[in-house]
């Protein structure tokens, strides 16, 4: 029977291209967003994929969303916790709020979503779990302290959980992206951004579909043996820079 996948922020940008593939692998996809309600009709009419709207930083309103999704499609099986915003600013003007946001939908995200499908997934023994992680996460950015550390600290909840479910079937891994040609991308400031590309061996942006095909091989039984890995997708800027 064909699994049900959950995709947070999977409505525009990089989890669009997650939703969009799990769908073409034949997943039964659920796909939640945040606020802008034009983008996820938009997308809804183009995929036909269900939408979802609720805040992941809301543990309560989580719950919720999921139990509306587990009505209409089933429990999940393969979450994919992609949902991130970033707020930008060197760290002697960052602001409490701009710490505090970034941390809330970034990271604790992640917890509040996964903590309400894992007792399922253990039941069901069955699962897969991957974490939208980032190259900044890994290398830390000029201007990201909040982005650097929530995105690094999806790196530790996930070896954690990959020890925890290894026993039920549950894998989880982590992607790790760079420079991806998205709206979040695009929002640098241009000069910024071609200085960034100049450090980018393979010479470009990333795309979102390349992206979304290492999440839905992780996604598949295939993977089974791929647990607690950080998948670097990055054009060789890590390594590079
Ligand atoms: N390294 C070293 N110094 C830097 C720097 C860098 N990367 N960026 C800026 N600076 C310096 C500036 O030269 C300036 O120095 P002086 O005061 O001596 O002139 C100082 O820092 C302050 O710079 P600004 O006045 O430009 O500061 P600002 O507040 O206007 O903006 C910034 C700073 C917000 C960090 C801006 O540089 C920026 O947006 N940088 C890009 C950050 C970035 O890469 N974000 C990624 C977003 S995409 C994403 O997050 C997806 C993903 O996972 C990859």
């Amino acid at each position: 029977m064909a699994k049900t996948a959950l995709v947070t922020g999977g409505t525009r940008g990089i989890g669009k291209a997650i939703s969009e593939m799990l769908q073409a692998k034949g997943y039964k996809v659920a796909a939640n967003y945040g606020g802008n309600d034009a983008a996820a009709e938009a997308f809804a009419k183009e995929t036909g994929i269900r939408v979802y709207k609720f805040d992941v930083a809301d543990f309560d309103a989580v719950g919720a969303g999921l139990k509306a999704i587990e009505t209409d499609i089933g429990p999940v099986d393969v979450l994919i916790n992609n949902a991130g915003i970033t707020r930008d600013a060197p760290f002697h003007k960052m602001t409490r709020d701009q710490w505090q946001q970034v941390i809330d939908v970034d990271l604790t995200s992640a917890f509040n979503v996964t903590r309400q499908v894992w007792d399922g997934m253990r039941e069901r023994n069955w699962g897969r779990i991957v974490n939208i992680s980032s190259i900044n996460g890994q290398k830390g950015q000029f201007g990201q302290a909040n982005y650097s550390a929530a995105k690094a600290g999806l790196i530790g909840f996930t070896k954690a959980l990959a020890q925890e479910g290894a026993k039920k079937g549950i894998t989880v891994n982590v992607v790790a992206p760079g420079y991806i040609d998205t709206e979040m991308v695009q929002a640098v400031p241009e000069k910024v951004l071609e200085g960034i590309i100049a450090t980018i061996p393979v010479g470009r942006l990333g795309k979102a579909e390349e992206i979304a095909s290492i999440c839905a091989y992780l996604s598949s039984d295939e993977a089974a043996f791929i647990t607690g890995a950080t998948m670097t997708v990055n054009g060789a800027q890590y390594i590079a820079g």
